[in-house]
């Protein structure tokens, strides 16, 4: 089956959805996710939207609280159009009716998160922030906006010299191969904390639109930079989802099994110091086998103000009444991703990217908490302008790049995806050092990888597929994560624990087999990036 639209958006989360409102309402418009459009991480988003809507705060207090937690490894202009916009489109929303929280006087009520200076957090029904908003962004689709559910985005289509991405290739659960071809091709497929055995991701977020480009030649960067969220609900040594930092903002403190402060001395915003760094404490008590909690006690009416994760831990026979939730840190935010200048376009003419699958330059080495859903309400705005504009663009169908080969199914070796879980944590996760990031890459099949980039995947399994993306993009993390000689923000490093200034804004970009570090990737423009 071919179809042909003006905009095939890959994803279904906050970023897509908004794209999709303000496209212009005479494109055709296909939305596509390989599973169903509330899956995405969006939707079980808890914490909010961090933007300046309040008298009392000011923009320049967010670009600098985003600097910080990013530890300046970010484009200031980036972060001062994403504050400003976003204070802008959050307003907006507001207005024509998103039914955020209120206090009893009626005024938005602004809640507290790790490394905010500010109360400047905007929630929707308590901690039900991203259902809210996804349903208030799919009631507001415009009729030229088709969703595509269950099928499998799993190649980008690029003209016979590969100069442009011209469609998708995807795969649906009975086998069936669809292509759809589109002027402008959107990758809002997420992040990839499904990477690790650990993370408050659904368990399908495996950084399809990294790999996917990265296989189509599109800049990749900054894929050293995985953030830990500290505090997932953890029981019988699993994780079980996120207890947001909205409950340590109201109050809530992490105790170690002998009931001590853990954050007590180690940073003076304590509870709500940067992720990285409380992910680290608690990493740190784990690694002496002792159990961390978060102690819910001081906070009245928890339930009331924390419904969805008052149902979860009930859900998981944890007792609230006892005011101890027990947490772990896990895979959180992917803050690399593929490379976009401000309009989300990437280095490949006709492939754009937004939300947390793309390196906008505004989370650095660290995102600071709630400012993700705001990244893809700014993105989404700001991508559908700039397509609106280039309607000129007209001729989509020429000749098709062909790969040189089609794997078959009964080629692909047993790749392992649970074992590279559980490698990625023990190698790549809170702490990092040469040995593990090299037994990781020695475990990786790379010359297998580098092979199949000249083949199609289209013969094989989605599974299959699957388990080649997680390959793919833990090479990726793992190589940039080796050259970064540094600790900064969430990538630390246990043999090189200072942050270096030779590393500060140089991004590690992986264009297919050539990786390069560098201070210019955010200039990137569809004729190319320059080195
Ligand atoms: C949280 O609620 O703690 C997560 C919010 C975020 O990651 O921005």
């Amino acid at each position: 089956m071919e179809k042909e639209a003006d905009v095939v958006i890959i994803g279904g989360g906050v970023a897509a959805l908004q794209l999709a409102r303000y496209l212009h309402p005479q494109f055709h418009v296909v939305i596509m996710t390989k599973s169903k459009i509330r899956n995405s991480n969006s939707y079980k988003a808890q914490g909010g939207i961090a933007a300046v809507v309040s008298e009392t705060d000011r923009l320049d207090l967010h670009v600098q609280d985003t600097l910080v937690a990013g530890r300046y490894h970010q484009s200031t202009e980036e972060v001062g159009g994403l504050v400003r916009e976003g204070s802008e489109v959050v307003k907006e929303l507001i207005k024509s009716g998103l039914p955020v929280d209120r206090n009893e006087t009626g005024e938005v009520a602004l809640g507290l998160e790790g490394a905010h200076s500010r109360r400047r957090i905007v929630h929707c029904g308590g901690d039900a922030t991203g259902r809210y908003l996804i349903e208030f962004l799919l009631d507001r689709l415009p009729p030229n906006v088709e969703i595509v559910e269950n099928e499998l985005v799993f190649e980008l289509l690029l003209t016979n010299d590969r100069s442009r991405c011209i469609g998708v290739a995807a795969k649906s659960v009975d086998g069936s191969v669809h292509r759809y071809f589109g002027r402008h091709i959107v990758l809002a497929t997420g992040g990839a904390g499904a990477l690790y055995p650990y993370t408050s991701n659904h368990p399908r977020m495996i950084g399809d639109g990294v790999a996917m480009a990265y296989r189509a030649g599109a800049a990749v960067a900054d894929m050293e930079f995985v953030q830990f969220h500290p505090t997932l609900l953890y029981v019988d040594g699993e994780t079980k989802g996120l207890i947001s930092e909205a409950v340590r903002g109201a109050g809530a403190i992490l105790l170690d099994s002998k009931g001590r402060r853990i954050m007590e001395g180690v940073h003076p915003q304590k509870d709500l110091a940067p992720r990285h760094i409380v992910a680290y404490e608690i990493y740190k008590r784990r690694a002496e086998q002792q159990d961390v909690f978060l102690d819910i006690s001081g906070i009245s009416h928890f339930e009331e103000k924390f419904p969805s994760i008052s149902q979860l831990c009930r859900e998981q026979g944890v007792d609230l009444k006892e005011g101890k939730i027990p947490v772990v840190p896990g895979s959180h935010f992917l803050m690399g991703g593929i490379v976009i200048d401000s309009f989300g376009r990437t280095s490949v003419n006709g492939l754009y990217a937004i939300g947390e699958t793309a390196s906008s330059g505004v989370h650095g080495a660290n995102r600071l908490a709630s400012n993700s859903l705001l990244e893809g309400l700014v993105f989404g705005k700001r991508t559908a302008e700039f397509i609106n504009h280039e309607s000129h663009v007209s001729s989509i169908r020429s000749v098709l790049y062909d790969y040189p080969l089609k794997v078959k199914e009964d080629e692909m070796p047993n790749l392992d995806s649970e074992q590279l879980k559980w490698n990625m944590i023990e190698n790549v996760g809170v702490i990092r050092d040469e040995a593990g990031l090299n037994r990781q890459l020695n475990w990786l099949p790379v010359q297998l990888l580098e092979s199949l980039m000249e083949q199609s995947l289209e013969r094989l399994s989605i599974e299959q597929i699957q388990t080649i993306f997680m390959f793919i993009n833990s090479f990726i993390m793992t190589k940039s994560a080796l050259i970064r000689k540094e600790s900064r923000g969430a990538h630390i490093r246990s043999d090189f624990p200072n942050e270096d200034l030779f590393w500060k804004d140089r991004r590690i970009i992986h264009e297919q087999t050539k990786i390069t570090w560098r201070r210019e990737s955010y200039e990137s423009h569809q004729t190319g990036i320059h080195a």
